[in-house]
């Protein structure tokens, strides 16, 4: 997401500070900002746009002179990107500067409430309301400060923290986002990722949840909430820089699919208060959804096949009829639209060419537009009428992974969200599904631990020309995510079927080893898979099987390799069996020497026809 760093010296710090945020620039980010401490006090610069735009502003760093500071790189979430949202927000009576990355989930409130006492507020973010109530509750004491609000607040955070009052000063605290101190000899740092700070030091503590650190020139300080002073490791990083920008992982996708657990939490617990939905951010009523007779889903690639989760999970949680349809057909084929019809557009960059043509298209027709979207300020989410921002971070890798996460996740929560104001499922049903996405995060996580079986059946396979995929249902849906994450990084082809559909012509491809990956999570389909996974096995199939744990043992009679999921609500069983799916087409990929993150012939943004 954003990127953090700041500097304690001897030296100008605002020069390194903008080399340390140049080294952050493959996280992606929309704007950036830093602050100095100076002999004119405390001096901010923000600008919209690239780096460079924001150093030709400060000539380089020399415009403004000093030495402590910190600099942020913005991926916008509250508030599009503007020189105003950047960061580092500051406190209205200037006493502070704070630079924050992850997500302040109850700022709004904090908001409100700051308001009602006078507070006057120039921004959007969530970030300002940290620098906000820094100061409201400071009485010359900055530790005492940042520990009430860190009770006040909620969410995520990594915060660095100048105070005018203290000149030779800076603070870091961190919750659920990352945050590292560096030791130099003379000068101490912070950043959010090593690579911002490898050219100074190799020398570094990792702050943990609730930790404070203190820096001065001299020395670095850590303290537990309670003001406790804490002895930390120092680790030696001996990682090179392109190793350290991909946080040790090898390639940026599997960086991005370790990400999905805290991804999908912080796209969905913003969104859930007191065991309800609360979708603030969408203006849909009870009225508008009588109205709707039909939801449209357009997307493309990845984006679409989350449409197709969300025909099944939309129909059968909310009865509205659902189609979901590619955006290059969708706009070139008069479907029958209008003032009743919702449609839901789906997109990672906001950008899609023949995704916001689509949308164009809705919008002349007099349809409502919801998206979801990734990138705050985009096209997409500037020409719709609502907009639900999945809060996944840029992704950087060309195969979607942690987008599409994201993007199910919300899909999920819209569904309940619309069954429950139309009454189509009882409180107590609401509630039992939202219990079971909000365990999605943890179930994730539990799959990514036993990576090293995937890795195993890759390894065996990696040199297939074929490879099927088969589900049924929803497990169809996910296939043909599956599949297309398979071919677009690894080369293989391959294809995913609808089980049922195999007799009807695919399974004359099927001859002596031909890999079939099935797809069984569906426990009302199970039997109906385990016959279709025994017409292929008949014809000399290899079956890859992916169930639920309950039905392991089934399934290993049948299957070569089975690799269990957690069970979970029938409609969200996708967000869990792509996991190893995810993991098959990067380990073959990887066996094969394929360029995993940039793999040919692709763009991460397609915004040509
Ligand atoms: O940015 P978008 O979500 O609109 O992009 C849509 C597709 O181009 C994208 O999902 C593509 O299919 C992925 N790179 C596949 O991994």
């Amino acid at each position: 997401m954003c990127g953090i760093v700041g500097y304690i010296g001897r030296e100008e710090s605002a020069p390194f500070l903008l080399e340390g945020l140049e080294k952050l620039e493959y996280r992606g980010y929309d704007s950036a900002g830093v602050a100095v401490y100076g002999p004119d006090g405390l001096r901010v610069a923000k600008a919209k746009g690239r780096l460079k735009v924001l150093a030709e502003k400060i000539d380089g760093g020399r415009a403004i002179p000093g030495t402590v500071g910190i600099g942020h790189t913005r991926w916008a979430t509250h508030g599009a990107p503007s020189d105003v949202n950047s960061h580092p927000q500051t406190s209205a009576g200037g006493k502070f500067a704070v630079v924050h990355n992850g997500i302040i989930e109850n700022y709004l409130y904090l908001k409100n409430h700051l308001i009602r006492r006078g507070v006057e507020f120039v921004s959007e973010t969530d970030t300002e309301v940290v620098a906000q109530l820094l100061e409201y509750y400071y009485d010359g004491n900055v530790m005492e400060a940042i520990r009430k609000v860190v009770e006040k607040v909620e969410g995520s955070y990594a915060l660095g923290i100048l105070c005018e009052d203290f000149p030779d000063r800076l603070f870091a605290v961190r919750k659920d986002s990352p945050l590292i101190v560096g030791l130099g000899r003379g000068e101490n740092y912070i950043a959010s990722d090593i690579p911002a700070i490898l050219s100074k030091t190799r020398d570094i503590c990792r702050l943990k949840d609730n930790e404070i650190a203190v820096l001065t020139r001299s020395n670095v300080g850590f303290f537990d909430i309670d003001g406790y002073f804490l002895e930390k490791p120092v680790e030696y990083i001996e990682w090179d820089v392109e190793s350290a920008e991909k946080g040790g992982y090898e390639h940026f996708m599997m960086k991005e699919i370790c990400e999905q657990p805290k991804a999908v939490h912080d796209t969905i617990s913003p969104r859930i208060r007191d065991g309800r939905i609360v979708l603030d951010d969408i203006a849909l009523t009870k009225e508008d959804l009588e109205r709707f007779r039909k939801i449209f889903v357009v997307a493309c690639g990845t984006a679409y096949y989350v449409g197709v989760v969300a025909k099944y999970a939309i129909e059968s949680m909310v009865g509205i009829p659902v189609e979901a349809d590619v955006a290059s057909e969708f706009r070139y084929r008069s479907p029958v639209i209008g003032p009743d019809t919702l449609v839901l557009i789906i997109s990672q960059s906001g950008e899609t060419a023949d995704t916001l043509a689509a949308l164009r298209e809705a919008k002349h027709a007099g349809c409502r537009v919801l998206s979801i979207v990734n990138v705050v300020g985009s096209s997409i989410a500037n020409e719709s009428d609502d907009v639900l921002y999945t809060w996944a971070g840029p992704e950087i890798s060309v195969a979607s992974t942690k987008a599409y996460s994201t993007q199910l996740a919300l899909v999920y929560l819209l569904a309940i969200h619309f069954a429950e104001l139309l009454g189509k499922k009882s409180p107590e049903e609401c509630a039992a599904l939202l219990a079971a996405v909000e365990k999605l995060p943890e179930q994730i996580e539990s799959l990514l631990a036993h990576k090293e079986n995937i890795q195993f059946f890759a390894s065996r396979y990696f040199n297939a020309g074929d490879i099927y995929f088969i589900g049924r249902n929803i497990d169809y849906a996910a296939s043909l995510e599956a599949s297309l994450k398979l071919k677009e990084i690894s080369y293989i082809h391959s294809e995913a079927y609808a089980a049922g559909e195999l007799k009807h012509g695919p399974i004359s491809l099927i001859e002596e080893g031909t890999l079939v990956v099935a797809l069984a999570t569906h426990t009302g389909l199970f039997d109906k898979m385990m016959s279709n996974i025994r017409e292929v096995k008949a014809r000399g199939a290899v079956v890859l099987g992916i169930t639920t744990e309950d039905k392991l043992e089934a399934l290993t009679a049948q299957a070569d390799m089975v690799f269990p999921i957690p069970s979970t609500e029938t409609c969200f069983l996708p967000s869990l069996s792509i996991i190893p799916m995810q993991l098959f087409a990067y380990y073959v990929a990887s066996m094969k020497g394929c360029d995993i993150d940039k793999p040919r012939n692709l763009a991460k943004s397609v915004t040509v026809e």
